[in-house]
């Protein structure tokens, strides 16, 4: 159990489909969550998907009490959540500064959904069935992106909306999704 290398944009493994979970409660998922969690927080990340650690399964994790980059978000409660499925409610999209352990240094305005409704199960295989929005709701979408090979830059839709964290937002702490 140990914090693992996190792979970098230009690795292809980063671009393909993960599959999904087929069995829960493995020994071999559960040391796979181990690992995303010392890697999280070793890394000060938001979230991370198994992909980003080389794992091609559709685990992903998030959840944080307080982020200096974001002062005003909620805290969002720290989750575990395999085979996701995410579904609208409506068609209202909000921007936001993304960043990514893949990523590093980086941060793109990205529009995401504001409303959110996901399902999908946790380590046991119980059903995990919620409805957020905003900064819960950009981090579930920038996660479960990994999970199909897509990475943030490629969601900006204005590339003059990119950059370093340090030149954007000098003196900020760096929180990566
Ligand atoms: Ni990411």
């Amino acid at each position: 159990m140990a914090a693992r290398p996190v792979l970098k944009m230009g690795d292809p493994r980063l671009l393909e489909r993960a599959a999904e979970v087929g069995e829960f409660a493995t020994p071999e998922l559960l040391a796979l969550l181990q690992d995303m969690r010392d890697t999280m927080v070793a890394e000060r990340g938001a979230g991370l998907a198994a992909p980003q650690i080389g794992v091609p399964l559709r685990v992903v994790i998030f959840g944080f009490e307080s982020s200096p980059r974001y002062p005003d978000a909620l805290p969002v409660p720290y989750t575990e959540l395999i085979n996701p499925v995410l579904t609208f409610p409506d068609d209202e999209e909000e921007e936001g500064w993304e960043g990514c352990l893949s990523v590093p240094g980086l941060r793109g305005l990205v529009s995401r959904h504001r409303h959110l409704r996901y399902r999908g199960f946790d380590p046991q295989g119980n059903l995990i069935q919620r409805s957020v929005e905003g900064f819960h709701a950009r981090v579930v979408q920038h996660e479960v992106d990994h999970l199909d090979g897509m990475l943030f830059p490629r969601r900006i839709r204005d590339l003059t909306r990119f950059g370093f964290q340090d030149v954007l937002f000098p003196g900020v702490p760096v929180l990566d999704d």
